[in-house]
């Protein structure tokens, strides 16, 4: 049984706690956070569970295999290497850094490596002391392209991943909970077609089935908690480890510097 400590307990701790409460395999021991009400509030859901304030009482314990931080990002770094210092194994939710990892951790592990170089424009349009919107050109090996369009600045909320190959076009939504997954398949018919008339023009647009294949249903955050356990037990690597993470990071870098530069094209 593998104990974990859980680093902040603010509004998304409590989900961590939750999930590695109920996790065949590991125990939540303790949950550490500098406010006296998080803590109380976490006593009073889980009255077995000890407290603590800060990092170092929780990695001066007994037992301790593995730490989940659940803070702020900008403390992400100074946690993560007190406690892998500590020898601990260490999940933390995005890499450590302060932007718009997500994207490039998607399309770095379908791509299977980081893009050789980036172009990006940005701007802030909500007056933020950060760019609300961003258009983000990336160039994988092979020719193969990835755009990011991210904009907090559009109400209309779209979590949409679109990959584009000679077979078939695939689509994931993340908010279509009935079919997050669509493969567009291209039929035999559309080599070299052209249309000789606008409604013909349209039904090109469509050239094979359209398959909604069946996704098991589960809570991304379980998932992500039984993988970590379940390396830590087998010695397993991470999917996301953390040159996984370097990566990401050296691609948002090269997303920072192109952007200061009005979109000229940097090396990754
Ligand atoms: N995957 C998701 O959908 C998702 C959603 C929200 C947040 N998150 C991630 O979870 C993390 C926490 O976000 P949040 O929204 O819960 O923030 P939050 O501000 O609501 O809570 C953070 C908690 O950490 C505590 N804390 C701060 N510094 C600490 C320290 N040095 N040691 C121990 N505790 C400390 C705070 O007291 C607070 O209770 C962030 O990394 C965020 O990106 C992920």
């Amino acid at each position: 049984m593998l104990k974990i400590g859980l680093v902040g307990f603010g509004y998304w701790g409590p989900n961590y706690a939750r999930v590695l409460s109920d996790l065949a395999g590991a125990e939540l021991a303790v949950v550490c956070d500098p406010s006296p009400e998080r803590l109380e509030l976490a006593r009073q859901r889980y009255p077995g569970v000890a407290t603590c304030e800060d990092i170092d009482a929780l990695l001066a314990r007994n037992g301790i295999d593995a730490v989940v931080i659940a803070t702020p990002a900008s403390t992400h770094e100074a946690l993560v290497r007190r406690a892998l210092e500590a020898g601990r194994h260490v999940l933390v939710e995005k890499p450590m850094a302060l932007r718009a990892p997500h994207d490039i951790a998607i399309f770095n592990y379908l791509l299977g490596g980081e893009p050789r170089w980036a172009s990006a424009i940005g701007a802030r349009v909500l007056h933020t002391s950060r760019d609300d919107i961003a258009f983000v050109t990336l160039g994988y090996a092979n020719e193969v392209l990835g755009n990011i369009h991210v904009s907090w600045a559009d109400p209309n909320k779209v979590r949409e991943s679109v990959a584009v190959g000679t077979r078939r076009r695939v689509v994931f939504n993340d908010l279509n909970d009935g079919e997050p997954v669509r493969y567009f398949h291209r039929g035999g018919s559309d080599n070299g077609a052209t249309a000789d008339s606008f409604g013909e023009f349209k039904l090109l647009g469509r050239h094979g089935d359209i398959v909604s294949p069946k996704v098991e249903p589960g809570e991304p955050l379980k998932t992500q908690c039984l993988e970590f356990i379940e390396c830590i037990a087998r010695g397993r690597t991470p999917l996301a480890d953390g040159r996984f993470a370097l990566g990401v990071i050296r691609t948002l870098a090269a997303i920072d510097r192109s952007m200061q530069s009005k979109g000229a094209t940097v090396e990754v």
